[in-house]
């Protein structure tokens, strides 16, 4: 099997996940809507234990969470939901490093009348608080700005961005789809209003997610439903939950959280030895997002005179992921990578490393010595490397 170093794109289920799973797939089957019978409340009972979990997990009550099919959906919720309720004007600012389930809901908002600012990012990846607040209008009802970034692992500095938006009355969504359960997040102490997060990218279930919304508190949060039926999810999602997937997102989010600190050691440890043996041992390197906030779990590096795409055919047994984002049938250059100030070679030659729990060294020490003897085949090709 292959060694898997992508772990931005998903992550393996953890068996305890699975474990903690697998009632409910199998005698645990109850609808947690059904109030007449114990299958239902045991599923109920179930999915309140995830609520727990996964306020606990964010900083915010169990109340907060609005279950969802990952946040793809989460985030459309927030930013359409808000927009709907904001009645076709007014204007959101978010970031152009944002995810396409952020930027491609701004933009259908933007559509429909909505003024969207997006801000750059700095050439090392960071985002100034600063930057975000000078943005806010006096119509602005939302700012969308992630809390870590699913290319290059930057962290943006939340807790900042969220007191500078509360002094304006602006609602802050965050995207915690990269962070959650990896880095903290202080929902209430820190003044975000809106979080989404999905079981996937922490070691749990596909398919299942949150939204976190503090619907109390000033400004008031008006949020607009995009899924009517039967009023589930305190009438902003209705839909007959996932139960499975919620007691795995629960799990997944509990077991990340308690393992966060020793995780993140370990993995920065390890990601740190990747970069080096790299370094040390190839030319012509650019590392994309060397600010210093940045996931303990993510490299992305430029191999300079290298074709990305023909870097990961040249190495099958390492699964890891290039700096162009195959959404279409043209891989298009990254739009983060862009917006660091970088041309298109720059993205078509950038690789992206993500560890992950089940990393483990001698993966470390096995991915780099297949990259570096793919990567010194591929410039002895070369024209152009080692002709300057
Ligand atoms: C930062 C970020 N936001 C949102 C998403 C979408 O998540 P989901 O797969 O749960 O829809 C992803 C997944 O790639 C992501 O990395």
């Amino acid at each position: 099997m292959p060694l898997y170093l992508d772990s931005h794109a998903t992550t393996p289920l953890d068996p305890r996940v699975l474990e903690a799973m697998m009632p409910y797939l199998t005698d645990r089957f109850g609808n947690a809507a059904s109030t007449t019978h114990s299958f239902g409340h045991e599923a109920a009972e179930a999915v309140a234990r995830a609520r727990a979990q996964v306020a606990a997990a964010t900083g915010a009550q169990p109340d907060d969470v609005v279950f969802t099919s990952g946040a793809t959906e989460a985030l459309n919720l927030a930013i359409k939901g808000t927009a709907e309720a904001a009645r076709g004007g007014g204007h959101i600012v978010t970031c152009v490093a944002e995810h396409p389930a952020v930027l491609d809901a701004c933009a259908r908002m933007e559509r429909a009348g909505v003024r969207v600012t997006r801000l750059p990012i700095e050439p090392d990846g960071s985002l100034s608080p600063a930057r975000v607040a000078a943005a806010l209008e006096d119509d602005t009802f939302l700012a969308a700005i992630m809390q870590a970034n699913n290319e290059i692992g930057t962290i943006h500095d939340i807790a900042s961005i969220a007191a500078l938006c509360a002094e304006r009355g602006v609602p802050l969504l965050t995207d915690a789809t990269q962070s959650a359960g990896k880095i903290p997040l202080r929902m209430e102490e820190w003044g975000v209003r809106m979080a989404a997060l999905s079981a996937h990218k922490v070691y749990g279930p596909k398919g299942v997610g949150a939204l976190i919304v503090r619907r109390s508190g000033r400004p008031r949060l008006r949020l607009t439903p995009q899924i009517d039926g039967g009023g589930h999810e305190r009438g902003l999602r209705s839909g007959t939950l996932n139960v499975p997937g919620i007691v795995g997102l629960g799990a997944a989010l509990e077991i990340a959280e308690a393992e966060r600190e020793t995780e993140a050691a370990r993995l920065g440890a390890l990601r740190d030895r990747l970069r080096a043996r790299l370094f040390g041992e190839l030319d012509a390197l650019e590392e994309n997002g060397t600010a210093p906030a940045k996931l303990a779990h993510n490299l992305n590096v430029a191999f300079h005179f290298v074709d990305s795409a023909a870097l990961l055919n040249a190495v099958p047994q390492v699964a890891v992921s290039t700096g162009s984002a195959c959404s279409s049938a043209e891989p298009e250059p990254s739009h983060v990578i862009l917006a660091l100030g970088h041309g298109e070679e720059h993205a078509r030659c950038s690789v992206r490393f993500g560890l992950h729990r089940f990393t483990t060294p001698e993966d470390i020490e096995q991915a780099a010595s297949l990259v570096i003897a793919a990567v010194r085949e591929l410039r002895g090709h070369s024209g152009l490397y080692g002709a300057t």
